[in-house]
């Protein structure tokens, strides 16, 4: 491979967010291709990046000895059986969330890359938020005290994308159709799971989860006031998703961690809806944009005074997260709150220095596995499980 990752773009919506984050590491990495099955979507990125092949067939792509790794912002359940076809054809993979949406592929994805070396990233760029990291920073170091309570949610109202201007569905319309369970938990779960040390050596695991999901009303609701009662998602009972999702999930340690997955109800969004507990501290995620976020650390309580919350930017000296101390310029050029630019330089620096990245392939098969094994919790009313990825 050359000094520079030849990075080809594979799902040309998403991928497009990238373009900012990637012209921060020049000398790093170049695009030198983009696959999309869409021709309109692919003259976008040619205009932009003139020099760059397209491709519409990710098998041509893959054929390719231009690109050395790739970016793969395709829809959400295409991820796993892309992303182990680039390793098989020796290229690094950084996937969008989630990972893996099956057990099966799971343990597939981690087959390949065992079997070729090669890096494997998935993109879960709320990890990298400042607050988040600062979080991670003090959780680290033990300002908390001892973590017994984390909790965490998704609320976005998605539902103008799932369908087309014809009004199909689109692939998010489908999944909303067909499953039911905690079906987008990664956002959430990813920077908990750093604040808890999930799957690092000395850390903690998640053992098992049970998630109860509310009834299906709000898609279609819109589906009808947008579509008309013709229209099948006007039909109660078309959704499979329920509106609200809840899960609870216990670590191996004992730390109880409260999820919630919304995409269907009514109401603004808020990408930060996170909370921590530990025997020394707290903290609050801001409820809307604008306010701050909120930490309460007992050693800084005054004798006598009442508990108050302070907000976590006056703690910035002591505990920004050190990568925001060199990086704060280039990731805030880039989108959801500097997370984007943060992913692709991890992808980058950890295939040029040889080294596991971040979030590496435990991390997203773990992450992600809520996905199927909250389904199954939702239909049989039981707590499931996680697997145990290492013991294969
Ligand atoms: N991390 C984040 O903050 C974030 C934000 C938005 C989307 N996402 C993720 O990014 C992914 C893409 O989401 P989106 O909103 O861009 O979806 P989208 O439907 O808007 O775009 C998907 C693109 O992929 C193309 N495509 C579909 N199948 C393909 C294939 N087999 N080969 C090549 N191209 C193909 C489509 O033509 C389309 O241009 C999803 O997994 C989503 O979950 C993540």
């Amino acid at each position: 491979m050359s000094k520079v990752v030849r990075l080809a773009v594979v799902g040309g919506q998403r991928g497009a967010a990238f373009g900012n984050a990637l012209s921060s590491l020049l000398g790093k990495a170049e695009l030198t291709a983009v696959c999309d099955l869409n021709s309109d979507v692919l003259k976008g990125w040619k205009e932009r990046f003139p020099g760059i092949t397209t491709y519409t067939s990710y098998e041509r792509l893959l054929e390719s000895s231009e690109v050395d790794a790739v970016f793969l912002a395709t829809p959400m359940l295409i991820h796993a059986r892309q992303a182990v076809l680039a390793l098989k054809a020796g290229k690094h993979v950084l996937s969008e969330v989630i990972g893996s949406h099956t057990i099966e592929e799971s343990w597939e994805l981690i087959e390949a890359v065992k079997e070729t070396g090669l890096t494997y990233m998935m993109a879960e760029n709320y990890c990298y938020t400042r607050e988040n990291m600062m979080v991670q920073h003090m959780a680290g170091a033990g300002a908390f005290g001892e973590i017994t309570y984390a909790e965490c949610g998704y609320i976005h109202d998605i539902r103008e994308l799932m369908h087309g201007s014809d009004s199909s569905l689109t692939w998010r319309g489908d999944y909303i159709r067909d499953f039911n369970g905690s079906t987008y938990p990664t956002h959430s779960l990813g920077p908990i799971a750093k604040w808890l040390g999930i799957n690092k050596e000395g850390g903690d695991a998640f053992e098992e989860l049970i998630t109860v999901n509310s009834k299906s009303r709000s898609s279609s609701k819109y589906f009808l006031e947008h579509f008309g009662p013709e229209h099948s998602g006007s039909q109660v009972g078309y959704w499979n998703q329920g509106d609200s999702s809840s899960t609870l999930i216990r670590t191996k340690n004992g730390v109880l961690i409260s999820l919630r997955v919304d995409i269907q109800s009514a109401r603004p969004h808020n990408m930060n809806h996170y909370g921590l507990q530990g025997t020394e501290g707290s903290y609050l995620a801001p409820r809307f944009g604008g306010e701050d976020p909120l930490v309460w650390l007992e050693k800084d309580q005054m004798a006598g005074q009442h508990p108050e919350w302070k907000s976590l930017w006056a703690y910035e000296q002591q505990w920004e997260h050190p990568n925001w101390k060199q990086w704060s310029e280039q990731a805030l050029n880039t989108g959801h709150g500097g997370g984007d630019f943060f992913v692709m330089h991890e992808f980058v620096t950890a295939i040029l220095e040889n080294r596991k990245p971040a979030i590496d392939v435990y991390d997203a098969v773990t992450w992600s596995s809520v996905f199927p094994l909250s389904i199954q919790s939702v239909a049989s009313g039981l707590p499931v499980k996680f697997i145990d990825f290492f013991k294969g």
